[in-house]
């Protein structure tokens, strides 16, 4: 009887793993992913062992991550409920596809998570984990235990020898990768209550951030960030340097009230420095060369492109499917945009593109121009959209 344990080295998945041993009677391997948390991962190895894994498996999957996931994602420009750009939505598939690896490797029965029966974090990973293996078992310790409560785990913790964390600098849910961190629970649980800087981790505040603009010039490949200031760079390394310049300026901070995909509604604070510059850069080249219907198109799926990665169906084939059609419009969405970056705010300055700019100075100029665009054709455009407006004044009379 073996389970693979998505492992933290927090104290909850720690607590897991000693649970799992007692009540299932099983080998545990821990699995932890390097996503870009940016914790030192170097105790996790020891803590896992001295709580009892039998083995463990720390996999660094950060350029996998930016490259199959964040890219991917990013392209369709999308944002969940207008506003959350999903950091920790489109980590879990990866999370996964990482700890059924190792199922396969160890021929493992089960697998194992830290999530609650009352998140999205519960269906995401065990969504990917059924494609991956449909005859996998799921063991969800949140949705059986009568650990109902922190001091429940301190008390176990405290039985079975399990070291606990030092006083926690900070009492809220944390989750951090290359994209974001999200903070979630006590204070923020009253949505009127205002986030206070202890909060945030990833940023300075706007008001603190320096008084002078950074700018940057960043090209685009197909709707792919390839290059800043000129420097080719990784999709990993273009995250990290956003990351710092975002962070550096106040930028990317995220009060949301969201709707989960079981049903309640959370408050969630997010930092997505170098994502939030990211989105805004790669609209702003699509605004130059991407087709108005084409856009219009696109825009109207980012609702439903969001929900299949908030809810976690990243291995779909509605996503895939949808994934194909973003890719397709992503073709022409080359060239460089300048932004500015100052004081939390995020902006284009300016856009070009050697070989797919739709833009067309000589059309929209206010200048003279017999050539192109003959001013007298606009008078029938006006009068044939018109039509149906006049028949219906006519029957109706005029509307107030
Ligand atoms: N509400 C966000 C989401 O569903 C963040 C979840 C954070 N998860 C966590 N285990 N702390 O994507
Ligand atoms: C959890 O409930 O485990 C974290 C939050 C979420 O999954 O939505």
């Amino acid at each position: 009887n073996k389970v693979v344990l998505a492992y933290s080295g927090g104290l909850d998945t720690s607590v897991i793993l000693k649970w799992l041993i007692k009540e299932y009677d099983c080998e545990v391997i821990a699995f932890t992913a390097d996503l870009g948390q940016e914790e030192e991962l170097d105790s996790v190895k020891p803590k896992a062992l001295k709580t009892g894994a039998s083995k463990v498996y720390i996999e660094d999957l950060r350029d996998e991550f930016a490259r199959d996931f964040i890219y991917p994602m990013m392209r369709s420009s999308c944002v969940y409920e207008g506003r959350y750009l999903l950091g920790t939505s489109i980590a879990r598939p990866l999370i996964t596809k990482g700890m059924m690896d190792i199922v396969a490797r160890e021929s493992a029965d089960a697998i194992s998570h830290g999530a609650t029966g009352k998140g999205n974090d519960q269906v995401r990973f065990e969504l990917a984990a059924y494609h991956y293996d449909p005859s996998i078992k799921v063991i969800a310790p949140w949705r059986e235990w009568d650990l109902n409560s922190r001091d429940a785990l301190v008390k176990f913790a405290k039985d079975n020898d399990i070291e606990i964390p030092p006083a926690k600098k900070s009492p809220y849910s944390r989750d951090r990768n290359l994209m974001h961190i999200s903070h979630e629970g006590n204070n923020l649980e009253d949505p009127w209550w205002e986030p206070d800087e202890d909060v945030y981790v990833l940023t300075v505040s706007p008001e603190k951030a320096p008084d002078k603009p950074t700018w940057l010039e960043i090209d685009f490949q197909h709707g792919n960030a390839v290059a800043i200031n000129g420097k080719a760079m990784s999709p990993l390394e273009i995250f990290q340097y956003l990351n710092k310049v975002g962070g550096a300026n106040g930028v990317g901070r995220l009060d949301l009230l969201e709707n989960r995909y079981v049903g309640m509604k959370s408050r969630g604070v997010y930092e997505t420095p170098g994502g939030t510059i990211y989105h805004a850069a790669h609209r702003g080249m699509e605004e130059l060369t991407m087709d108005r219907e084409v856009m219009n198109l696109r825009d109207s799926l980012i609702p439903r492109y969001a929900a299949m990665v908030y809810n976690g169906y990243w291995f779909s084939p509605e996503r895939e499917a949808l994934q194909a059609l973003i890719d397709e419009t992503q073709k022409t969405v080359n060239g460089t945009v300048r932004m500015k970056i100052y004081k939390g705010n995020v902006s284009v300055t300016g856009r070009k593109s050697a070989t797919d700019s739709l833009f067309d100075a000589n059309i929209s100029t206010f200048e003279e121009d017999h050539q192109v665009y003959n001013q007298a054709d606009a008078e029938g455009f006006i009068k044939l959209n018109a039509l149906r407006l006049k028949i219906r004044s006519k029957l109706y009379g005029k509307k107030k």
